[in-house]
Parts: structure tokens; C-alpha cells; sequence
């Protein structure tokens, strides 16, 4: 495991407990649409699906309970994400990994019918590997669905509601913070912009079938929206998208 992804796991670990729940199926992110609304996901009635980044296992359960889907696999860089997902799963019998998704640990090839990620997929240190590797898991046929912050989201900042641009979308490369959920937990992420993504989904051989820049869900629709300068508010996602969601195809 490189440096930075030991150093990213120890902090997962320590702020494992914040993510029980938070970002998965069907929501697709904060204040966007849900699986429910934009019907993304392809029939899973009896098939194989494969999570990165499965977090608290919320998602796979959804994938379970909601859409038939019978294997049930994943990956996560945290152990204690794999502690909490084995609850969140018991009886589903799913077959859970702690390991980087970068790494390529024999997960079966051409096996699943769809590989997804919630919120996960961005914080690969090495995004052609990751893609190159999530291809090969796949079926031919079979689809890969993402979501995350929409690249540019980071860098719209509200300051008593007057949304300006903060630092430089333009530089794509390594970012650390020393503290993440107020925690002493350094965590480097690596920042891209929406062409990267798209780009990099094509060398690895995918078909783009769509891409979804998140407007806000329904269940949203009626609450107020006061002027909030929080990273995630109600306010921001009716001016700009918090999240990006990708299909594709193999
Ligand atoms: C916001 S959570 C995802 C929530 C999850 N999708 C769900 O359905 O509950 C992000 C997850 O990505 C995992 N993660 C971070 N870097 C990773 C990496 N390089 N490889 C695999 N998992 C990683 C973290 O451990 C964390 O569980």
C-alpha cells in the first residue's frame, strides 16, 4: 500500500462512525435526487454487484432488499467500515474486502453485472488503475455507476450567500487536509476535474450512457432554503450541482 493510502486508511478508520448511513442508495448525494427518481440502475433481479467503497454497507443492503440483487461484494479501505458494514449486512452473507480499490486483490474477472460507487470513487490515488480494474470485474454488458461531488463543487464558496470561486479548478492534483470531521485525521485527496473523469472512463474502455449533474431531490423541493455558507446546504444545491453521477457500460 503506498504511503498516502496507509495514512488515508488510518483516518478512515477513526472516522468510520460519521459515515453510518450518510451517502448511500438510494440517495446519490447531499440534496440530489434519489435511485427512486432517476431510475438509474439496471434490472438486478438475481444478480451480481460489486460496491467500492462500501462505507457502512447501507447501499449494498439496498441493493439486496430494493433490487434483487443476490451476491453482494465490496471493497473498503477501512477496517472499521468493514466492522460496521458486517452488522449493517448480517444474514445477506455478502463477501466484504478491506483493501485500497487501486489495488488488484483477485476479485473475480468478467463476473459482475454492475459495479457501483457512492461517494467513493473520488478518493483514489490512482484513478486510470481503479477504472482499468472496475472494468475488468464487469460482464461485458454489464454497467458502472459513480457518484461524488461534482468537481467543481468545491470550489464555489457562499460568503452570506454571495457564491464566488475559491482557488483553482484549473490544477488537478493532491490536497491535504490536516483535519477531516473536525478529527485529527490528515486526509489527501486527489482533485480532478468533470473532463478527467470522463476522459479516463473511455481509455478504460467504458461507453458513457449518462451523466447527471444533480438538481435538488424531491423530497427537498418544499423546505425553505435559507442563505447557509456550509460546504452542503440546501441554498448551494439550488444554484449548482452538488453531486455527479456517471453511467456507464462495458
Ligand atoms: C463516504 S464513504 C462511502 C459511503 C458508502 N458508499 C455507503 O454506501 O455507505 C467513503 C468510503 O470510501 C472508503 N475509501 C476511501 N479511500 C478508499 C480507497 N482508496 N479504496 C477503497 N475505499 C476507500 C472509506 O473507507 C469510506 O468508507
Amino acid at each position: 500500500m503506498n504511503q498516502l493510502v496507509e495514512s488515508n486508511r488510518k483516518s478512515w478508520d477513526k472516522v468510520a462512525h460519521y459515515f453510518n448511513g450518510v451517502d448511500a442508495l438510494p440517495s446519490y448525494g447531499p440534496f440530489s435526487q434519489t435511485e427512486d427518481e432517476l431510475k438509474l440502475l439496471d434490472d438486478l433481479q438475481n444478480k451480481k454487484v460489486l460496491d467500492i467503497g462500501y462505507g457502512s454497507g447501507h447501499s449494498l443492503k439496498y441493493m439486496a432488499e430494493e433490487k434483487g440483487a443476490t451476491e453482494l461484494w465490496g471493497v473498503d479501505l477501512s477496517s472499521e467500515q468493514k466492522l460496521t458494514a458486517e452488522k449493517t449486512l448480517q444474514g445477506l452473507e455478502p463477501r466484504l474486502f478491506c483493501a485500497p480499490m487501486e489495488k488488484d486483490i483477485n476479485l473475480p474477472k468478467d463476473y459482475f453485472d454492475c459495479v457501483y460507487s457512492i461517494y467513493a470513487l473520488g478518493w483514489t490515488t490512482d484513478l486510470r488503475t481503479t477504472l482499468t480494474l472496475i472494468h475488468s470485474y464487469l460482464k461485458k454488458g454489464g454497467s458502472f455507476l459513480f457518484s461524488w461531488d461534482h468537481p467543481l463543487y468545491p470550489y464555489i464558496k457562499s460568503e452570506k450567500g454571495v457564491m464566488t470561486l475559491e482557488g483553482t479548478y484549473q490544477e488537478e492534483g493532491l490536497q491535504t487536509f490536516e483535519k477531516f470531521k473536525g478529527e485529527d485525521a490528515p486526509m489527501t485527496i486527489h482533485t480532478r476535474k468533470l473532463g478527467t473523469y470522463i476522459n479516463e472512463l473511455i481509455q478504460a474502455g467504458f461507453t458513457i450512457e449518462n451523466v447527471v449533474e444533480s438538481e435538488v431531490g424531491e423530497r427537498y423541493k418544499e423546505e425553505d432554503a435559507p442563505i447557509s455558507d456550509r460546504y452542503y446546504s440546501l441554498y448551494k444545491a439550488h444554484r449548482f450541482p452538488s453531486t455527479v453521477i456517471i453511467k456507464a457500460r462495458k
